[in-house]
C-alpha cells in the first residue's frame, strides 16, 4: 500500500496535498503534529467526505514529530482525534499500554499502528524489540530504523519478511532508500512517500510519483524479481532509470535498485542477497575484481577478463559475467569494422582490461596507456598487446592511432595535443553525456563515441543473460546465458 505522507501545514495546503495524493496514493497519513492548528470539524468533514484510507498520527518530539505540547494535552487530542474514526490511528510503542487499550476498545474499528523509531541505527536484536511492542497487540508494528550502510536494509527486510505482513519495516536514510522501493516485495504492508521530490518527512523517503513512474510501484508484489546495481559510489549511475524504463515497457515482474556496498560489506551482502529474491545485480567499480572469488560460477571470458559486471541469481548460485567489453565493442563496431585498427586505451582498471580483452579478441592492435606504467604493462603481457605509461602518450600520437579510449574518471585524461583530428575519440563516462575530452575532440573534427553508447549496449548484455528468450537484443544472439559455458571454480582445468 503506498501511503502519501500530509504535511500541510495549513488547511488549504492541506486539501491541495489531499487532492494531488489522490491520484498516485493507497492511503494518506495525516501528520496532524505538522499541521499549523487541529480543526476537529473541518477534520470530520474531510473524513466523511475523502473515501481513501487514513492514518491519523499526532507525532510526538522523542519519536521524530513536532507536538510541542504536553504529552497529557497529546493523548487528550489522541483521544479526539479517535472519535473520528480514522482507518488507522499511529501510536508510539511505548505511550501506556492503558491508553492503546482504551483507543482499542473504544474504537474496534480502528486499526492501530504501533511504531518504533530509531534515529541512529538498526538495532540488532530485532526479536527483542518486536516482542515487547506486541504488548498490547496492535495490527500493525512500524519500525523505523536508520540504515548506516545498506547490509541494515537487508538485515531488516530479512527479519521483516518472515512476519505475515505485520510488520511495516522503514530503513530511514539514503543507505536503507532501495529497501523502502522493495518492501512490497517481501510483504511490508506500507510504503510511506512524500507528496513530490523535496518534501519528504524522513530521509530516504521517495516521492509516490517517483515510485509509481520510476519503480512501477503499483506492479510490485511477491512475483516481483529484484535487480540492481552495487558499487560504491553509485549515486551518479543512470541505471535506475534505464533498467526500470526497460522493465517496464516490456511488462517484466521486475524491478531495479542503487545499493551503495563497499568492497568490506560486499561478501555479507551477497549472503543476505541471496535470502531474498535478488534474480541480477550489475557491479560498478570498485567491485568488478573483488567480487570474483565469491562468485559460485564464473564465466569463462569473464574469468578470462579479471573481472565482472553482471551477477545473475540462479539456481541458488551466483554466476559472474562481463557484459564491458561486448557492450564497448558493439558501440565501437556500429561505426565498422575494429579488426587491424590501433587501439589506446588509457586506463587499466576493471574496465579497461574488459575493453583490452574484447578488442584484441576482435583483432585490433591494442596498446594499454596508464599512469601507472607497470599496471599497463601487466595487463597488456595478458592480452598479448603492448603498454605505455601514461607520460609517453605522445609516442602513441607520433605513431599513430585510429581509435582512443578513456577508461579512467578524469576528465581530459591527456593534453589536447596528443588527440589525433584523424582518430575516433571515445569517453566510457556516462556523465557529463559530453566530457571535457569529447569536447575537445569534436572540436578537433574527430568522430566520437559516448559513454551512454556504450552502456546501452552493455545493458543489453545484462538483459540478455536475465531475461534470456523474453528479451532479444543484438548482443543476446552471442551473449545467451543458454549458451554460456560455466565452469565451476573448483573444476581442474
Ligand atoms: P573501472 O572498473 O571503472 O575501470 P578502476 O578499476 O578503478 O575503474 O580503474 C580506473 C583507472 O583509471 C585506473 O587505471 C586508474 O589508474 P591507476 O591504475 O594508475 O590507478 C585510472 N585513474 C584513476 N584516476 C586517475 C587519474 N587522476 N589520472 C590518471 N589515471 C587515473
Amino acid at each position: 500500500m503506498l501511503c502519501v505522507v500530509i504535511k500541510g501545514p495549513t488547511w488549504e495546503e492541506i486539501l491541495q496535498q489531499l487532492t494531488a495524493a489522490s491520484s498516485y496514493a493507497d492511503c494518506v497519513e495525516l501528520r496532524l503534529d505538522l499541521f499549523s492548528h487541529i480543526d476537529i470539524v473541518a477534520l470530520k468533514q474531510l473524513r466523511e467526505a475523502w473515501a481513501m484510507p487514513m492514518i491519523f498520527t499526532l507525532r510526538c518530539r522523542s519519536h521524530g514529530g513536532s507536538y510541542a505540547h504536553s504529552e497529557e494535552n497529546r493523548l487528550n487530542e489522541i483521544r479526539q482525534l479517535a472519535a473520528l474514526k480514522p482507518t488507522y490511528i499511529d501510536l508510539e510503542y511505548n505511550v501506556l499500554p492503558s491508553f492503546i487499550k482504551e483507543i482499542s476498545c473504544s474504537y474496534p474499528e480502528i486499526k492501530i499502528i504501533l511504531s518504533y523509531h530509531n534515529f541512529t541505527e538498526t538495532p540488532t536484536d530485532l526479536d527483542s524489540l518486536y516482542q515487547e511492542m506486541q504488548h498490547p497487540s496492535a495490527h500493525f508494528y512500524k519500525i523505523a530504523v536508520t540504515a548506516n550502510c545498506s547490509l541494515d536494509a537487508l538485515h531488516l527486510l530479512i527479519w521483516a519478511k518472515g512476519k505475515e505482513g505485520r510488520v511495516i519495516a522503514v530503513s530511514m536514510g539514503p543507505q536503507g532508500q532501495f529497501g523502502r522501493i522493495i518492501g512490497p516485495i517481501l510483504g511490508i504492508p506500507i510504503t510511506y512517500a512524500s507528496l513530490d521530490d523535496g518534501l519528504a518527512t524522513a530521509s530516504g523517503q521517495l516521492s509516490a510519483k517517483t515510485l509509481k513512474e520510476q519503480y512501477h510501484f503499483s506492479k510490485l508484489s511477491s512475483l516481483t524479481a529484484i535487480y540492481g546495481l552495487i558499487g560504491d559510489p553509485v549515486d551518479a549511475s543512470i541505471s535506475d532509470q534505464t533498467h526500470n524504463a526497460f522493465m517496464g515497457s516490456n511488462n517484466l515482474a521486475a524491478v531495479y535498485v542503487k545499493i551503495s556496498v563497499k568492497p568490506s560489506q560486499l561478501a555479507e551482502f551477497l549472503l543476505l542477497a541471496k535470502q531474498l529474491p535478488f534474480r541480477g545485480l550489475s557491479v560498478t567499480m570498485p567491485l568488478k575484481e573483488s567480487v570474483i572469488p565469491l562468485l559460485d560460477q564464473i564465466d569463462p571470458e569473464a574469468e578470462s577478463i579479471g573481472a565482472v559486471n553482471t551477477l545473475f541469481f540462479y539456481g541458488g548460485k551466483i554466476h559472474g559475467y562481463n557484459t564491458d567489453g561486448k557492450g564497448a565493442l558493439n558501440a565501437i563496431e556500429r561505426t565498422g569494422s575494429i579488426e587491424g585498427k590501433r587501439v589506446v586505451i588509457i586506463g587499466a582498471g576493471g574496465a579497461a582490461r574488459a575493453i583490452a580483452y574484447e578488442a584484441c579478441r576482435r583483432g585490433a592492435s591494442v596498446t594499454i596507456v596508464n599512469r601507472d606504467s607497470e599496471k599497463a604493462h601487466r595487463l597488456a603481457n595478458r592480452f598479448s598487446c603492448s603498454s605505455k605509461g601514461l607520460e609517453q602518450m605522445h609516442i602513441c600520437t607520433n605513431d599513430g592511432y585510429d581509435l582512443l579510449i578513456n577508461t579512467t574518471p578524469v576528465a581530459m585524461p591527456t593534453p589536447s595535443e596528443y588527440i589525433l583530428s584523424t582518430a575516433m575519440i571515445m569517453d566510457i563516462k556516462t556523465r557529463p553525456v559530453e566530457t571535457a575530452l569529447i569536447k575537445c575532440a569534436l572540436k578537433k573534427g574527430c568522430s566520437v563515441i559516448y559513454g551512454y553508447q556504450m552502456f546501452v549496449e552493455q545493458a543489453h548484455g545484462q538483459f540478455a543473460l536475465w531475461f534470456g528468450n523474453t528479451y532479444s537484443p543484438l548482443i543476446h544472439r552471442e551473449n545467451s546465458k543458454h549458451q554460456l559455458q560455466f565452469k565451476r571454480k573448483d573444476a581442474k582445468v
